[in-house]
């Protein structure tokens, strides 16, 4: 297939071009490089350098390359960010993804699959948690996510346009190759190894009274080769939907810092401060959907060995994307 991966310069749609490319397909990278990284282009995709509020340059670029399917990774990420100026959100996340619709529709691409997310859910019910929870998200982030799904799911009515969102839970981890460098870094992971490498002089836990075994906050980690593999595999589908993407196993954030000490075999100082509003006490996904519809079959259920492969990647780029 020739694949159009917008977004494909940040942290999932490098490891997801890499991914496609290493099975035959043709990939394009249309990205702004606003955060992601020139350096993380495969050098076997074509590199777009390219905005998405620009509806011209995303249509010259798919009608130039006439793909058969768009990955949809282009996006503002950050929740806290999101709930001080959501306008930055609805525009890049929900209007700008508009323009690469309509080229879609106008070059008779036959199918979209988009990063959508767990923070969809909001403050779920039950937990792990199906795609039948209701979606109510509480941060503008959330809100923008589910908004494009809403999209998605017109056009496919009105311009039979197919679309997958897969709805990630945590991703971690990384492919020898390519990893995770944002800036700033919102991750727990990466924020952990950050102390651990002496980064951040301690990882600050925010809350320790949490209705859980060990009173912090769990969260389901997914590495992000399995996310490539449920790329891929919804691109090959003609199903439309949408499904979660988590590994089903949660985590608390106790259960990481000590992973990450146990990998790095460093010892750094954990902080204990008072909870942030809107983190719900779980978030685990129930992913039965996807392995049975798509047929995902995850590769990673060990969260130590998702730490280790983020490790590696970190040993070999102490600076991250920079030289
Ligand atoms: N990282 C996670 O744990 C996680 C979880 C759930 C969902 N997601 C979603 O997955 C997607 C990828 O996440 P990531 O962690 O790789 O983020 P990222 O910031 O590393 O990558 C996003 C890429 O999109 C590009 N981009 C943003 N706006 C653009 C625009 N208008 N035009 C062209 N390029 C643009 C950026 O330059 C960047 O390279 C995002 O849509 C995110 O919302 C991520």
């Amino acid at each position: 297939m020739k694949i159009l991966v917008a977004g494909g310069a940040g942290y999932i749609g490098s490891v997801c071009t890499e991914y496609l490319l290493d099975r035959g397909h043709e990939v394009v990278v249309f990205d702004a490089l606003i955060n992601g990284h020139r350096e993380a282009v495969d050098s076997r995709a074509v590199l777009i350098q390219g905005n998405l509020e620009d509806a011209a340059a995303i249509n010259q670029a798919v009608a130039a390359h006439r793909p058969e399917g768009v990955i949809h990774f282009a996006a503002f990420i950050e929740v806290g960010e999101s709930m001080q100026n959501p306008g930055k959100y609805f525009r890049n996340n929900v209007a700008n993804g508009l323009n690469l619709l309509e080229a879609c529709v106008a070059n008779g691409v036959r199918k979209v699959v988009f990063s959508s997310t767990a923070a969809v859910y909001g403050m779920p019910n039950q937990v792990p948690i199906p795609e039948s929870e209701p979606t109510k998200p509480i941060n503008a982030y959330g809100e923008s996510k589910l908004m494009f799904e809403r999209v998605l799911y017109w056009y496919r009515e009105i311009h039979g346009l197919q679309y997958t969102a897969l709805r990630y839970f945590n991703a971690a981890g990384a492919s020898p190759t390519y990893g995770e460098d944002h800036n700033p870094e919102s991750h727990l992971i990466p924020l952990v190894m950050q102390a651990a490498e002496g980064k951040r002089k301690s990882i600050k836990v925010f809350g320790t009274d949490y209705d859980t075994p060990d009173g912090t906050c769990i969260r389901d980690y997914v590495h992000v080769l399995d996310l490539a593999q449920a790329h891929l595999l919804a691109l090959q589908s003609d199903i439309c939907g949408a499904f979660n993407l988590g590994s089903g196993n949660g985590h608390s954030v106790r259960a990481i810092i000590d992973a990450v000490r146990e990998v790095t075999g460093v010892d750094f100082a954990v902080e204990e401060v008072e909870r942030r509003p809107g983190d719900p006490a779980r978030l685990v996904g129930d992913s039965t959907e996807a392995r049975k519809v798509l047929g995902w079959q995850p590769q990673y259920d060990d969260v130590r060995e998702i730490v280790r492969h983020a490790w590696a990647w970190r040993k070999a780029h102490p600076n991250g994307y920079k030289a």
